[in-house]
C-alpha cells in the first residue's frame, strides 16, 4: 500500500529577483514499510522535497499525500504522521537532559503515557549511560541518538532523516544505523536522504536518484546497478594468463577481457560458465577477485557528477 505519493511536484524558491527551480515535476510513490533513500548531489533538492512532503514548504505546484492525508488541505494530520530529524543535534535542547527533552517533546505531542513511551526508547536506543545528564555534555552521537528518539516519540508510521549521520563518526554512525533498521523491521516507514553511497547500498529497499529537481532512476539498488549496464569484473590470478584469455574470449556474453601482470580481468558473462572455462583449461587458479558494478558508476552516468566531492 502506498504511504506517501508525490504527483508532478515543483518548488521554486524568489531570492532577491532570480528564481530556483529546486523541484522540477517530482513524480514519488513510497510503499508502506519501505526504507526508502533519497540519493543526490549538494543542491539536488533533496531537502527541498523533504520540506515539502512534512509541509514545511508550500509546493509551487502538485499534490503530495501521506497516510491518505493531503498535504495542502489537512497540514496538522500530515504532520502527526510524520516524525522528522532534519537539523539533527539542533533539534533538541542542550541546557535540559536528554530525559527533559523527551517528556517536553512528549508533552507538546500530547503522547498518551508518555513516561512509558520514554522507558521504551531509553531501553530500545540504549540511551540508559547518559540520559539523565545534559545534553550539552554529550557527544554528538549521543545527541543524535536523544534526536532520533524525539522522532520516534509519537510512534508515527513514517520517519524522515535527512543525512542523520553527517556529523558522526564510524561508530556513531554505525549504531544510529542498527538503530534506524531495527524501527524499520518493526514496521515504520523510514525515508532517507544521504550522499553516502554505502549507506544506500547497506539500508536501502529503493534508491531515487535525484539530481536538479529530477528524479533520474528509481529502483533497487540492484536495479540501479543495472540500469548503468555496468556489468560484474572478475579478476583471476593464474599460472598461464594468456591460455585462460583465450579460453575466456570464447564464452558467452563476456564482453572484455584483458591481461594485467599475472592475471586476466573480465568483465560480463556469467559466474559459472567463467569458473567451467578457467578449470577445464587446465591453467592453476591462484586467486579471484569479484567486484559488483559501483553504485558511484552508476551515479556518474546519471548525473554527471561525483556524491562526495
Ligand atoms: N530558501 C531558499 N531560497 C533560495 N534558494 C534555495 C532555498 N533553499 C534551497 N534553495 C536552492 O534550491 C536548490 C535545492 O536545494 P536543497 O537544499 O533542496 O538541496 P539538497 O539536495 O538538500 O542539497 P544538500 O545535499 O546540499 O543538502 C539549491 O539550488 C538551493 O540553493
Ligand atoms: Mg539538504
Amino acid at each position: 500500500m502506498a504511504i506517501v505519493e508525490i504527483r508532478d511536484l515543483y518548488k521554486e524558491y524568489r531570492a532577491r529577483g532570480k528564481v530556483v527551480k529546486a523541484l522540477n515535476g517530482i513524480d514519488l510513490t513510497i510503499e508502506e514499510g519501505e526504507f526508502f533513500g533519497l540519493l543526490g548531489p549538494n543542491g539536488a533538492g533533496k531537502t527541498t522535497l523533504i520540506q515539502c512532503i512534512t509541509t514545511l514548504l508550500i509546493p509551487t505546484k502538485g499534490e503530495i499525500s501521506v497516510c491518505g492525508y493531503d498535504a495542502l488541505r489537512e497540514p496538522s494530520k500530515v504532520r502527526a504522521s510524520i516524525g522528522c530529524m532534519l537539523t539533527g543535534e539542533r533539534s533538541i535542547y542542550w541546557k535540559l537532559t536528554g530525559r527533559e527533552n523527551l517528556d517536553y517533546f512528549g508533552a507538546l505531542y500530547h503522547i498518551k503515557k508518555r513516561r512509558d513511551r520514554i522507558e521504551e526508547l531509553i531501553s530500545m536506543l540504549s540511551l540508559e549511560d547518559f540520559i539523565d545528564r545534559r545534553v550539552e555534555t554529550y557527544s554528538s552521537g549521543q545527541r543524535m541518538k536523544v534526536a532520533f528518539a524525539k522522532t520516534l516519540i509519537a510512534d508515527p508510521p513514517v520517519i524522515i532523516l535527512d543525512e542523520p549521520t553527517i556529523t558522526l563518526d564510524v561508530l556513531a554512525s554505525r549504531e544510529l544505523r542498527q538503530a534506524i533498521k531495527e524501527i524499520n523491521r518493526n514496521g515504520t516507514t523510514v525515508i532517507y536522504t544521504t550522499h553516502l553511497m554505502f549507506e544506500v547500498e547497506e539500508l536501502c529497499d529503493r534508491v531515487a536518484i535525484i539530481d536538479e529537481g529530477v528524479i533520474k532512476a528509481l529502483d533497487t539498488v540492484e536495479g540501479l546497478k543495472r540500469i548503468s549496464g555496468d556489468e560484474r569484473r572478475i579478476k583471476l590470478s593464474l599460472s598461464d594468463p594468456s591460455t585462460v584469455a583465450e579460453a575466456l574470449r570464447g564464452v558467452e556474453s563476456v564482453k572484455e577481457v584483458s591481461e594485467e601482470n599475472g592475471s586476466v580481468v573480465v568483465v560480463g558473462g556469467a559466474l559459472d560458465s567463467i569458473l567451467k572455462a578457467v578449470l577445464s583449461s587446465g591453467v592453476e587458479l591462484k586467486d579471484i577477485d569479484v567486484s559488483s558494478p559501483d553504485l558511484e558508476n552508476v551515479f556518474l552516468k546519471l548525473t554527471g557528477k561525483r556524491l562526495e566531492e
